[in-house]
């Protein structure tokens, strides 16, 4: 199986609440190579955000990672005290998000909020880079400022904004969508992480602006070298993008393999569904065949697989065991009792 980068055992990720506990997810295991492209697909609500945010140890109040381990080459993250975690987020993961109005601080330009994060990974590990430069003399200080200015414009020319040195100095509702978003890649990749992490980073973009963010991170992956999460809906991306995909379903995953497993062999149902609900190009008809029912609620699930109630080829051992998830090819697994026949 070659050198991981990242492997993820058995992580489990709850929600707590009066109605009970939502296992956003639930005892999921994978892995990614060194510069290699995963997808992660499945309708809303199945997990995907809950596995990216876990692996940046960002799950919000009342989520809680209650189990499993996050090796980062080898390291185990769920064991790292919080200062320690800074160094790897941002730092060797770096994550984008669906919405960069979300998480650009509107108060702050474009090129301070680049060099507050190139900052703060020239810290020494148990300072922060703002706290770093406080404890410089003036001079070092100025030269530091300097340097991260100048690293700060040719990330911004390195994800195709013109004219930066003139751009950094303006905010972020002065950027387009398209420009707002590749300022986002700018900040995640100015510390030259080894995993990114996109969740849905084109979806609120439209189609053209799409394309051209897609081929700046698969150009920015090749040049770099670096592995990427990607999350999406759309299947079409991740066929174009990465190199495996995996189908996650309520919490769990259903199916992975190589984007030809998926695409020319898929062997779970539902992975079926989601290809049968992609619209052909061309079909006027426009037959969309959407997978009848909708994700059950993550605090009720259904006994054995998650998806017999949803399954036209469910038995009665689907709705009382669990099928594991197996082997059935080289790096093909699925977890379905009928699937793999
Ligand atoms: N802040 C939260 N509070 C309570 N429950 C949450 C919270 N965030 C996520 N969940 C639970 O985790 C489930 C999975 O959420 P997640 O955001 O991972 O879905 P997703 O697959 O990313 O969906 P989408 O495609 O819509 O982004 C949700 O359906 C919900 O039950
Ligand atoms: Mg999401």
């Amino acid at each position: 199986m070659g050198e991981r980068l990242l492997m993820v055992r058995d992580l489990k990720t709850y929600f707590y609440s009066d109605i009970g506990i939502a296992k956003a997810v639930d005892g999921i295991s994978f892995s990614v190579a060194p510069g290699e492209a995963v997808g992660i697909v499945g309708e809303s609500g199945c997990g995907k955000s809950v596995t990216a945010r876990s692996i940046m140890r960002l799950v919000d109040y009342p989520g809680r990672i209650v189990g499993g381990q996050i090796l980062f080459r080898g390291e185990d993250l769920l064991t790292l005290g919080e200062q320690e975690m800074r160094r790897f987020r941002g730092g060797h993961i770096a994550m984008i998000f669906q919405d960069p109005l979300t998480t650009l601080n509107p108060v702050l330009t474009v090129g301070d909020q680049i060099v507050e994060a190139i900052n703060l990974h020239h810290g020494n590990g148990t300072l922060r880079g703002s706290e770093l430069l406080g404890s410089l003399n003036p001079f070092a200080r100025k030269r530091m400022q300097e340097k991260a200015w100048a690293r700060a414009i040719e990330m911004m020319e390195h994800v195709g904004i013109s004219v930066p040195e003139q751009r950094m100095k303006e905010y972020p509702h002065q950027f387009s969508g398209g420009m707002r978003q590749r300022v986002m890649i700018a900040v995640a990749l100015s510390c030259n992480p080894s995993l990114l992490i996109a969740d849905e980073p084109t979806t609120a973009l439209d189609v053209t602006v799409q394309a051209q963010i897609l081929e700046l991170m698969g150009q920015l992956r090749s040049d770099l070298d670096m592995a990427i999460i990607l999350i999406t809906h759309d299947l079409g991306v991740v066929a174009e993008f990465c190199d495996r995909i995996i189908v996650m379903y309520a919490g769990k995953i259903v199916e992975v393999g190589t984007v030809d497993d998926i695409l020319f062999r898929p062997k779970h149902p539902y992975t079926k569904g989601l290809l049968r609900s992609v619209p052909k190009l061309g079909d006027r008809r426009h037959r969309i065949q959407s997978i009848p029912g909708v994700v059950p609620e993550l605090h009720a699930l259904p006994t054995g697989c998650r998806f017999h109630t949803r399954c036209s080829l469910a038995t009665k051992r689907c709705a009382l065991d669990e099928p594991p998830l197996t082997e059935i090819e080289d790096g093909h697994e699925v977890s379905c009792f009928r699937g793999t026949a």
